[in-house]
């Protein structure tokens, strides 16, 4: 498979470049996804069989500030690989977000769910995976949720269950949100699932995320425990925390497309297992 992936160097990306050897991967200051002619320039000059679109604004907070790069990045950068690839016939695989749904309901959502964004990072997304779809109706816009990674997102200094193991072994108070609800999706889980779904043909919209759903302080108490530090970690309400951007309080997904992924908590252990600062 001759890929190229956009974001290359994020917490997704980079579990594709690991399982791609022979893929080209683009940095953001590599090529901007908001540059419609350097997209349009990377598709001749690598002439990819398959584009993982990885890159994302991903700072919901701070989405609300900067609505403009969110945008530039969630959605313009959604459109222009979809245009490229639909003239130059190359299979697209793009990356949404759980965020796109309002978290109202009381089970999963699926893809027959109608999406209600509630913060800019959201509508930005969802705009980008309509756009995407409008110029390449055969591309393949894969939702998923609480991504954590080896390498962890830049943007938020590092995936989440890294950030909390560190904070706990400097002895810091470990507080987090409770009663908001997520299914953990390991990356490298992720990327192998997108490969495979690749190599197909399904288009559209499907959701891809570990089997499972907990509480964000859930998730932490595991990604301690995997890593062998003891540390309490309190639970904080949606409301106590007053955070910039609202958030879904069920942001569990669920598919009527596709299986899950193995366990939440498996994709958890293999991270602690293969994560440098795992063991200490
Ligand atoms: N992380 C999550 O919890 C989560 C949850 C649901 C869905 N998703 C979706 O899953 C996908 C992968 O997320 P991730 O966790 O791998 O995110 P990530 O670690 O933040 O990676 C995103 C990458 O995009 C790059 N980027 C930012 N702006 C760019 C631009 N204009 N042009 C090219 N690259 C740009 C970033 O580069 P810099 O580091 O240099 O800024 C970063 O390497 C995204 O579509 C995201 O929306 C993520």
């Amino acid at each position: 498979m001759r890929a190229l992936v956009l974001g290359a160097g994020g917490q997704l990306g980079s579990e594709l470049m690991r399982l791609l050897p022979g893929a080209t991967g683009l940095l953001r200051h590599d090529l901007s996804v908001s540059d419609r002619a350097g997209i349009e320039a990377a598709c001749v000059h690598y002439r990819p069989e398959v584009m993982f679109n990885c890159a994302a604004y991903n700072a919901v907070d701070k989405a609300e500030i900067e609505p403009k790069l969110a945008y530039a990045v969630n959605s313009l950068g959604a459109e222009n690989p979809a245009l490229a690839c639909s003239r130059h016939g190359v299979r697209l695989i793009h990356f949404s977000t759980n965020f796109v749904f309002d978290g109202r309901l009381d089970r999963p959502y699926t893809e027959k769910d109608e999406a209600q964004p509630l913060s800019t990072y959201g509508r930005s997304k969802l705009e980008g995976e309509r756009s995407a779809l409008a110029a390449l109706p055969a591309a393949l816009v894969i939702r998923t949720a609480a991504v954590f990674g080896d390498r962890g997102s830049e943007i938020k200094g590092g995936s989440f269950p890294q950030r909390i193991v560190e904070r706990a072994r400097r002895g810091e108070r470990i507080r987090v949100v409770s009663d908001q609800r997520v299914n953990p999706t390991y990356a490298r889980d992720l990327a192998r699932a997108a490969i495979k779904l690749a190599a197909g043909d399904l288009s559209g919209v499907v959701h891809v995320v570990a089997a499972g759903c907990c509480g964000w302080d859930d998730f932490a108490r595991a990604a301690l425990a995997a890593c062998g530090v003891e540390a309490e970690v309190e639970p904080v309400t949606t409301a106590e925390l007053a955070a910039p951007a609202a958030r879904p309080l069920n942001g569990c997904l669920g598919s009527v497309r596709t299986d899950a992924l193995r366990p939440w908590q498996e994709g958890v252990a293999d991270w602690a297992a293969g994560w440098e600062g795992g063991q200490g």
